[in-house]
């Protein structure tokens, strides 16, 4: 019997209400704005409505994906977040009512920094692998804050991408080989009480590229294609100059170094959603590779190297191959339109849309009707967090 390939059907992305052009948070903080749009490599951050989170993002995203597939099967949701909303249920288990999925149904929540949706993933595929006859929805989704006026600020951002992930796929073929590090590291972490993440920024750089190296070099132990078998390379992107960074930093590592201005151009494909949405933790890597899809370029049978960092620090490179008739299965309109939909806020706006960096206690609260989307975060009463529907 043959075994079938294993991989993903499809995938989309969502992302928040507002928009927060770091243009105007240059000036507010009176550095020269080519710092953030050529230094980090970032021109916009997404920004949640008072009445978004991540639930609302992934099941946004998770309708889409659900509207366009068969999705007899469907068993298990997995969602994989490090903003979560609550510490013992799942974010999924909201997202299912939401969706009306039926009760039969597995859902559990991953958590390692922005590593959990790369990881879920790798669960899934094993799901799939024992009951082929399955398939299993991820969500990835997140909302990266950091405290204001601190160097981390212009990388915040939001978004959920959503994939299902099935035998026979029609859009990507994960390939079996794949190269795991983790390493005890102080880089970055979000203490309970905290909704804004400690960091040790230049340390975190220096923290992704050693994972990078590590691996890369289990990837290839472990049956990995050579570097030069690799035809694009999507990394996590917690600014995409981190990508051009770390892609430099492998190319070294494996004798072929280029300039940084080719390595710019190489990764140029792939950094267009993360530019303008900002970190989105266990989003991003995913959100590279589909600026990569909706590109111009055709793909077919193209293997895509993918490099997931998770600061503490979990990471893993795996690669994809990309199948025959992928475009037919794409969003590229409806991702469009999202980003183009968002509406700008100014820096008082985005000032008093900021939580702070305390979690809040409340255990009543009504929450302003402010977001376009389909799902809304209504409120919290008698500490019960409440959704609904918006008819959008
Ligand atoms: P900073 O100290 O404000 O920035 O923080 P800088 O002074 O290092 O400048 C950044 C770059 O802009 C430098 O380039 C400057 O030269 C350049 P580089 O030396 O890196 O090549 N620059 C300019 N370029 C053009 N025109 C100018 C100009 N001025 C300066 N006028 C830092 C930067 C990334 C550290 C900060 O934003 C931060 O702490 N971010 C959060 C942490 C982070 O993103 N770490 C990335 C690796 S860890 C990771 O990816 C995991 C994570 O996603 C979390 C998770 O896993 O859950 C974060």
């Amino acid at each position: 019997m043959t075994t079938p390939a294993l991989g993903i059907q499809d995938i989309t992305f969502a992302t928040a209400h507002h928009r927060l052009d770091l243009d105007l948070l240059a000036q507010h903080l009176g550095i020269d704005p080519a710092k953030f749009s050529v230094g980090i490599g970032q021109e916009a951050m997404s920004l949640p409505a008072e009445d978004e989170d991540v639930v609302t993002m992934g099941a946004t995203a998770a309708a889409r994906i659900l509207a366009d597939n068969d999705v007899e099967g469907l068993r298990t949701l997995i969602f994989a977040t490090e903003s979560g909303i609550d510490q013992s249920k799942a974010a999924g288990v909201h997202v299912a009512a939401l969706l009306g999925l039926p009760a039969q149904i597995r859902v559990l929540e991953t958590k390692q920094a922005c590593y959990s949706g790369a990881g879920a993933l790798q669960l899934a595929l094993g799901v799939v692998a024992r009951h082929p006859e399955e398939k299993v929805l991820v969500i990835a989704s997140d909302v990266a804050r950091y405290d204001l006026d601190s160097p981390g600020e212009p990388t915040q951002g939001a978004a959920a991408v959503t994939f299902l992930v099935q035998a026979d796929p029609a859009l990507l073929e994960v390939e079996p080989a794949s190269g795991v590090h983790t390493a005890d590291v102080p880089d970055f972490w979000r203490p309970n009480h905290r909704v804004t993440a400690l960091v040790e920024g230049k340390f975190s750089i220096s923290a992704y590229m050693d994972a990078l190296e590590g691996a890369w070099e289990d990837y290839r132990a472990h049956g990995g294609a050579a570097f030069e078998e690799i035809d694009a390379f999507c990394y996590h992107q917690p600014f995409t100059m981190m990508a051009v960074k770390a892609h430099q930093r492998l190319r070294r590592h494996v004798g072929a170094s280029l300039p940084k201005a080719q390595v710019v151009e190489e990764l140029a494909p792939t950094v267009g959603y993360n530019r303008v949405v900002g970190n989105s933790y266990t989003a991003s890597v995913f959100l590279a590779l589909l600026a990569l899809l909706d590109g111009d370029a055709d793909l077919t049978g193209q293997r895509i190297g993918i490099f997931s960092y998770g600061s503490g620090a979990v990471s893993e490179f795996f690669s994809v191959r990309v199948l025959p008739g992928y475009r037919a299965h794409l969003h590229r309109a409806e991702h469009a339109a999202q980003l183009a939909a968002r509406e700008p806020v100014d820096v008082p706006r985005y000032r008093e849309l900021h939580p702070g960096t305390a979690v809040s206690d409340a255990e009543q609260q009504a929450n302003p009707r402010v977001t376009a989307g389909p799902y809304r975060f209504v409120g919290i009463e008698g500490g019960v967090r409440r959704y609904e529907a918006t008819g959008a």
